[in-house]
């Protein structure tokens, strides 16, 4: 793999997301992980990222120098390109002034800048600057606040940027990247979803051999990807459990039961358990109540419909929908695959253990849909938006019943077809629709008075859920699901849109 080397800023896990878009392999590693264990992962590059501001912060990170004591190509990035020039002999300029923002580059040469515009807005955030680069090294551009910020040195494979090239702001920050790992590391683009596909394929063979599986479906793109990919492994050993807990969106249950089946040949258990779900939260209101209930009853019921198989077929392993970032974002190391689980379908009682796989674990979202489009999987499964897992029940504020599901899926359906008429699917992180359950107000409809309910849009743009921001979305998209929801859905007579940033606000309602 390519390490990218974690200094402690929110840069990692971008830088490791381009190289993958590179299509070379990486794997996100902490800054305090001894050079003898970084080396033991046969590194084919290394990229030190950005993280403090300066060297002489006082405890940043320290770059253990023994690193360029063998030729593994190294890339330094920001503070990693500081760190990297003091390792290595050169000098840091102590300057107390900051560069912050965009800035415009003027390259002279090179390979990693060669050809590139003159003036190139380049994405900037330091407060020292190298001064003197390392011996064996071309400066090959500078900044008005960074008279060193490029350089490199091909013989040792080595090269360096004080500014971002894996942020947007810097232009051609990609292609700078890919000159990197193609022409200065001498890597090859072989990291495709075939091969991704390839590899695991043979893993989950080796590792189940004749042995069966469960995998819990949730309608969502990871499950439903990772039980494919194990489906391609090891076909008919694999059983899928879906429980339908009734909280879907018009169509999705179907879609699962329907199309991906089709799709993939999997042998699928359908729990129907809308009934029992919809009785446990008769008359509940309070939005953590709410998420009690599903959750528990989620588990007793997954747990029902998997003793069920185990009693008709052993089972031995459960497949889980783990992603990279939950792994970084926990730790990374060993250990950590079981807090998704517990998200999914944790609390399985001590006589009902499996052996996990996750297929997923090394993936990033954005390859996780192409895996899953490479695998035959239909769109609209594979491009879905985030959808939580109480679904519905928590974007009704009131209680949850059969009818105000059914009104709340029609006016949802309008809103989502209406997005994807207009293109936008991809412009909108998540689209939730909520129902104002308990709340009327007057309107006038045909030739009426009516007194019905509020539907609320709310349209967000987000890079994570962590924050986000309200879509500014054409009125004239709004206007037509508007009307829509209003002329077609009974008991909807007001359509209000939500345009409240988070924070203050969450993206859901409740
Ligand atoms: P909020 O509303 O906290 O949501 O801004 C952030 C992201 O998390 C999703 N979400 C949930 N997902 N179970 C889930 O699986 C939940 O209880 C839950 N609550 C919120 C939400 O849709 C958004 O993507």
């Amino acid at each position: 793999p390519v390490l990218v080397v974690d200094f402690g800023a929110q840069y990692a896990q971008l830088i490791a997301r381009r190289v993958r878009e590179a299509r070379v392999y990486s794997e996100i590693v902490p800054h305090s992980m001894p050079v003898a264990e970084m080396l033991a992962k046969d590194p084919a590059a290394i990229i030190l990222s950005g993280g403090p501001s300066s060297v002489y912060e006082p405890g940043a990170p320290v770059l253990d120098p023994s690193l360029f004591d063998n030729d593994v190509p190294v890339f330094g990035i920001c503070y990693g390109f500081q760190a990297m020039a003091q390792a290595l002999g050169g000098t840091v300029a102590h300057t107390g002034s900051r560069e912050y923002g965009r800035t415009l580059l003027s390259a002279q040469g090179g390979t990693l800048l060669r050809e590139l515009p003159d003036d190139l807005p380049v994405w900037m955030s330091h407060g020292d600057s190298v001064a003197v680069a390392p011996q064996g090294f071309a400066v090959t551009a500078s900044t008005p606040g960074a008279p060193v910020a490029a350089f490199e040195d091909l013989t040792a494979k080595r090269a360096g940027v004080q500014f971002h090239p894996e942020v947007a702001h810097t232009e051609q920050g990609q292609e700078m990247l890919k000159r990197f790992l193609y022409d200065i590391a001498g890597l090859e683009p072989t990291w495709t979803s075939s091969n991704i596909i390839e590899e695991q394929v043979a893993a989950i063979r080796e590792q189940v051999g004749d042995k069966q599986v469960i995998c819990g479906l949730s309608g969502g793109v990871d499950s439903a990807v990772a039980a494919a990919l194990v489906h391609k492994a090891i076909g008919d050993q694999l059983t899928c459990i879906f429980v339908d807990h009734g909280l879907l969106r018009a169509g999705e249950a179907e879609q699962v039961e329907k199309d991906y089946v089709a799709a993939t040949g999997i042998r699928l258990k359908v729990v129907d358990a809308a009934e029992s779900f919809l009785g446990h939260l008769a008359g509940v209101t309070d939005p953590e109540q709410k998420r009690k209930i599903i959750g528990r009853e989620f588990i007793r019921t997954f747990e029902a419909a998997a003793r069920e198989l185990d009693a008709e077929r052993h089972i031995e392993f459960l497949v889980q929908g783990t992603l990279y970032p939950d792994v970084v974002e926990s730790g990374g190391g060993t250990g950590t695959a079981n807090i998704k689980s517990h998200h999914n379908v944790g609390g399985l009682p001590d006589d009902l253990q499996f052996a996990l796989i996750e297929p997923l674990r090394t993936l990033f979202k954005d390859e996780v849909r192409a895996l899953g489009t490479e695998l035959g999987l239909p769109d609209e499964m594979v491009q879905r938006h985030p959808f939580p897992g109480p679904g519905l029940a928590i974007r009704i504020i009131g209680a949850v019943d059969r009818e105000r599901l059914d009104l709340l899926r029609a006016a949802d359906l309008i809103a989502r077809e209406e997005l994807t008429a207009a293109g936008l699917d991809r412009d909108v992180w998540q689209f939730p629709v909520v129902l104002l359950a308990d709340v009327r107000s007057v309107g006038v409809q045909g030739d009426g008075r009516t007194y019905g309910h509020p539907v609320v849009l709310r349209p967000v743009s987000s890079e994570d859920a962590m924050t986000a921001d309200w879509s500014r979305l054409p009125y004239d998209v709004i206007a037509k699901i508007s009307t829509r929801i209003t002329n077609e859905v009974r008991e909807v007579n007001r359509v209000v849109l939500d345009v409240t940033s988070k924070p203050p606000g969450t993206i859901e309602w409740e």
